[in-house]
């Protein structure tokens, strides 16, 4: 269906908690063990208590939340019946929260609540997409739930909590925006409004994403990536994604790789396949073009920008040190070659694969995990 939905209110910087915290006198905090233990969470501890409001804390969640981890935080938000949900951290923590809300309301267990997602990392866009990512780590899968019904309400975006993300975390979420806005804009589903957001994450993560990997202290850079990630989430949002986060939802649920990384690692084999840089250009390698072009980057044909796009991608996972391969990740040939079958199914049945702008066999998958794990584009 055409139509772009926003939501939610998003607030630049911390001052956005004298909003959202008025009148209020009961509130949730969903957050992962680091951010808790780490006393980063007195981000919102501190405000709380100055404001003489009670809350709790669920500090459970861990990266790639699972379905066991939800129920234990909807049994707290059963118990502790906030007005307000403060999900703050990374899209973890945000996915668990979304989850959790979402389950508990729509079975009528509880009252709705003010939801709001503060991120802690540049990457998922979580705070403002309709999807939660949850594991099942007993079938080694991931779901993507999908409902504006998941969307907060509001969102706080605040470089100051995304100075401590260490590089690595900084390389996987910043090409996880890159791999959003890059499948936004080829969608099958892309409109007008779903591409103005796209374009401008393409933009900022150009100008940013290597500043922060090099320098994480630039405040104003990371406040960029920031909003590129959100913008990001607006635009995917809305136009759906494709077959890499198809691909990196079944990889990352095989072998442990984070989020960020497995598009990463994914990204240029992808594209190169959607571009049919190899064989025939279909009519997406234009949209590539196109993001060539906002790159600055495009060349005399469509053929060359579209490539030049491919190899840029390249670029990045080098310079931010991502794996250039399945098999640089520290993945062995016995285990890849025992998975690969199922993650080629997986892959093809994932709701973010339907959005996909080349239409691809189960086995044409195969083909292209085949060369992410030697790193070879042919
Ligand atoms: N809902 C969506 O639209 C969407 C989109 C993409 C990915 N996802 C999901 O989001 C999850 C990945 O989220 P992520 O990439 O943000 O990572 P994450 O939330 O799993 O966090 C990664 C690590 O970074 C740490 N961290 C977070 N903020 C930090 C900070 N400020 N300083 C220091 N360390 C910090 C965390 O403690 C954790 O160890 C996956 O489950 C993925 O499937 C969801
Ligand atoms: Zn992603």
């Amino acid at each position: 269906m055409n139509s772009f939905y926003v939501k939610p209110r998003i607030y630049m910087g911390k001052e956005g908690l004298d909003d959202i915290l008025r009148g209020v006198e009961r509130v949730m905090i969903v957050t992962d063990g680091f951010m808790h233990s780490s006393g980063k969470d007195s981000y919102l501890t501190i405000p709380l208590e100055q404001r003489h409001i009670d809350y709790q804390i669920f500090s459970e969640v861990k990266p790639d939340p699972d379905i066991a981890t939800i129920a234990k935080g909807m049994t707290m938000m059963l118990e502790c019946k906030p007005q307000v949900l403060l999900a703050l951290g990374g899209g973890s923590s945000i996915d668990a929260a979304k989850a959790m809300n979402y389950l508990a309301t729509k079975e009528g267990l509880a009252e709705k609540c003010v939801f709001v997602a503060i991120p802690t990392t540049s990457g998922t866009g979580s705070e403002a997409s309709k999807f939660s990512v949850v594991s099942d780590p007993t079938q080694s899968a991931k779901y993507p739930l999908v409902s504006d019904e998941l969307l907060p309400d509001a969102a706080i975006l605040d470089a100051e909590l995304v100075k401590s993300v260490p590089p690595s975390v900084t390389a996987d979420t910043g090409i996880d925006v890159l791999t959003h806005a890059v499948e936004a804009f080829v969608s099958t589903e892309q409109n007008d409004f779903s591409n103005a957001c796209a374009e401008k994450a393409i933009k900022l993560v150009r100008n940013n994403l290597l500043k922060v990997y090099q320098h994480p202290d630039d405040l104003q850079a990371r406040q960029k990536m920031h909003n590129a990630s959100c913008l990001a989430g607006i635009a995917f949002s809305n136009s759906g994604l494709g077959l890499n986060h198809g691909m990196a939802h079944t990889l990352g649920a095989h072998f442990h790789i984070p989020h960020g990384r497995a598009n990463g690692i994914l990204l240029p084999y992808v594209m190169s396949f959607n571009c049919g840089c190899h064989d025939k250009l279909t009519p997406a390698a234009k949209r590539y073009a196109r993001i060539a072009r906002i790159l600055r980057l495009d060349g005399p044909s469509i053929r060359q920008s579209a490539f030049t796009v491919v190899r840029t991608s390249k670029q990045y996972v080098k310079q931010l040190h991502i794996p250039d391969s399945i098999e640089a990740a520290g993945i062995a040939r016995e285990d890849f070659d025992l998975a690969l079958d199922e993650m080629a199914e997986a892959a093809f049945h994932d709701a973010c694969t339907k959005t996909n702008p080349r239409a691809c066999s189960v086995e044409e998958i195969k083909q292209l995990f085949q060369r992410a794990y030697t790193g070879k584009l042919l």
